[in-house]
């Protein structure tokens, strides 16, 4: 039985189709990616899978262990074992490092705590007494939110673009961090248009306007992304208005 399977999901955001009659299922254990150009529909995707406020009024199901997801909210499906590492992380403004990890930590001790920071290359001694506020870069924020996720032992992670923001010396820790999480059990899902990020995963699904168009290997999905995503997302005007938009707002 697949951990997650996703039935004819559709879903409309201000009268746009969003989401697609959508169709996939994530197996347990493995790492996926979900690829797909800006505008896919990635990122409302993995919020629609986390339930988050304003993405609720699908069609079709979500199955997570063979049970509907439908009715359940944020908190019931964080309890379950989904998690969602943000494309964004939020701020708290006040709120310490230390009580953030702790809040989600599936043990609260502060020797794995200062052990999952320094996995993602964040010095514990610098940082546990810290705010998860606007001091912190957006690269600080994502490694903290990986960190928590480390720390939680979710049964299953999706990572939105989890290199975004991040140095090119510090994306290695995020795979050390996925490496980790699948050897404690955790099944991973990335979400990006990242080849590198790509090239990490088990099986990967390729996501164009709200569907799933095809599904494999990580070097079939790549030579597709590589030889017709790409260039489609040069040539299609649309995507380039709607890209705009998104960059004005
Ligand atoms: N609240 C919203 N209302 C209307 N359109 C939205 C809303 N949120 C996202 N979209 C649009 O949905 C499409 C998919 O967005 P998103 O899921 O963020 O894509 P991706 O993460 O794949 O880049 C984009 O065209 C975006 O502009
Ligand atoms: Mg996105």
């Amino acid at each position: 039985m697949a951990l997650l399977e996703v039935k004819n999901l559709n879903l409309e955001l201000n009268g746009k189709k969003i989401l697609n009659n959508l169709n996939f299922e994530i197996w347990k254990g493995y790492v996926h990616a979900i690829m797909g150009t800006n505008g896919a529909g990635k990122s409302t995707l993995a919020n629609t899978i986390m339930g988050l406020s304003g993405y609720e009024n699908i069609s079709g199901d979500i199955l997570f262990k063979g049970k509907s997801l439908k009715t359940k909210t944020i908190s019931e499906r964080a309890r379950d074992g989904i998690t969602l590492g943000w494309q964004e992380p939020a701020r708290y403004e006040g709120l310490k490092i230390e009580d953030f990890l702790n809040a989600s930590a599936k043990r609260k001790n502060t020797e794995e705590l200062k052990k999952a920071l320094s996995t993602v290359g964040i010095k514990p001694e610098d940082h546990l007494n810290r705010a998860v506020d606007k001091t912190l870069s957006g690269g600080e924020r994502k490694k903290i939110e990986l960190a928590s996720i480390l720390l939680m032992e979710p049964e299953i992670a999706f990572l939105d673009e989890p290199d975004s923001g991040i140095d090119i010396e510090s994306i290695s820790r995020i795979f050390e961090v996925v490496k980790i999480l699948k050897e404690k059990g955790t099944t991973v899902v990335f979400i990006t248009h990242s080849l590198a990020v790509l090239s990490r995963a088990d099986h990967a699904f390729l996501m164009c306007k709200g569907q799933i168009v095809d599904k494999g290997d990580r070097q079939k999905i790549k030579n597709y992304f590589k030889e017709e995503c790409i260039e489609c997302e040069i040539k299609d005007p649309e995507v380039k208005k709607e890209e705009k938009r998104t960059d004005e707002r």
